[in-house]
């Protein structure tokens, strides 16, 4: 890659941001197509927020992803604010319009994506989705437009119903909107006849890896296993799917096709999917 007078360049802000995977997946996409663009990762202190985005002015940066602990609290500095983005009330991608910051969450757009990439069409399915957090929001948004059914599974019923009371707002007619507490009955009631499952609660993650979301008995092969959780790659919900044969996707997946998503933002350009997915996936020593 020549970096140039002319170069665009992207990049991140968080903090921390050392291990993110996105310098490496959109320098690969960027890449692929020869344009003149660059992504770097800036480590930008809670404090520094809004200073940051006064540079990202004045050095014309063109695009940035945010991330933890932003999300929020950088709204108030963007000009404007996709549809999306302003329901969710976070945002993940930044877009420099000729000097204009437009804030946009690719969550939603990425999970259907990765969907539709592994072959899978929510619409006229009944979607379960685990967790009420900011993924939850963000995925629930996008799918509770295409499913027939969302059933939003939460520890803290409150969150669960609050978001589904958006949704059904937002959506007067058509899918089927409900919430219920996270517990091992309201799973087993909801799972008999679910088509997908998503788990977006950081149940799983590193350092407890050895817990699960759900009892493995109610896993199927004819369900898709949905795990937003990337740490590991391989969740214990995913390797007990797997053992079923159900069909799944890893929160790897989902990283980069909401990167994927942000790179369409910045280039107008349809993402090179299959490029940024070995990308990623060789970053963290895995081959596909
Ligand atoms: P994110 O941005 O990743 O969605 P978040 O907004 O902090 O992160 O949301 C985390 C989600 O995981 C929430 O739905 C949370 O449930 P609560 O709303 O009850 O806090 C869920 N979660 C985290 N740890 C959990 C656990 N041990 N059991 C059940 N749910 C858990």
């Amino acid at each position: 890659m020549m970096v140039t007078g002319k170069t665009k360049v992207c990049g991140l802000i968080g903090d921390p941001v050392e291990h993110s995977l996105s310098p490496c997946l959109q320098n690969a996409a960027f890449k692929h197509y020869g344009l003149d663009f660059i992504y770097v990762a800036f480590r930008v202190k809670q404090e520094n927020l809004r200073d940051a985005i006064q540079g990202l002015r004045s050095l014309g940066i063109h695009g940035l992803n945010v991330t933890m602990p932003h999300k929020i609290n950088v709204i108030q500095y963007l000009d404007d604010l996709d549809a999306t983005a302003k329901i969710i009330g976070s945002v993940n991608t930044i877009l420099n319009r000729n000097g204009k910051l437009i804030g946009y969450t690719t969550d939603g757009a990425g999970a259907l994506k990765a969907l539709r990439y592994h072959g899978v069409d929510p619409s006229g399915k009944k979607i379960v989705i685990l967790g009420a957090g900011g993924a939850s929001r963000s995925v629930s948004l996008t799918l509770a437009k295409e499913a027939k059914e969302l059933v939003i599974l939460n520890r803290t019923l409150s969150k669960a119903e609050r978001l589904a009371e958006e949704l059904k707002a937002l959506y007067e007619y058509g899918t089927v909107i409900k919430a219920d507490e996270l517990n091992s009955q309201n799973v087993k009631r909801e799972m008999a006849d679910a088509n997908i499952l998503i788990n977006a609660t950081s149940i799983g993650m590193r350092p407890n890896d050895g817990s699960t979301p759900i009892d493995s008995a109610l896993l199927r092969s004819d369900l898709v296993v949905f795990d937003l959780v990337y740490e590991p790659l391989e969740t214990r919900l995913l390797i007990e799917a797997k053992k079923r044969r159900a069909t799944t996707i890893d929160g790897l997946t989902m990283l980069v096709f909401q990167g994927a998503v942000s790179f369409e933002i910045w280039t107008g350009r349809t993402a090179p999917f299959k490029v940024m997915m070995k990308a990623a996936y060789k970053s963290i020593g895995f081959n596909k």
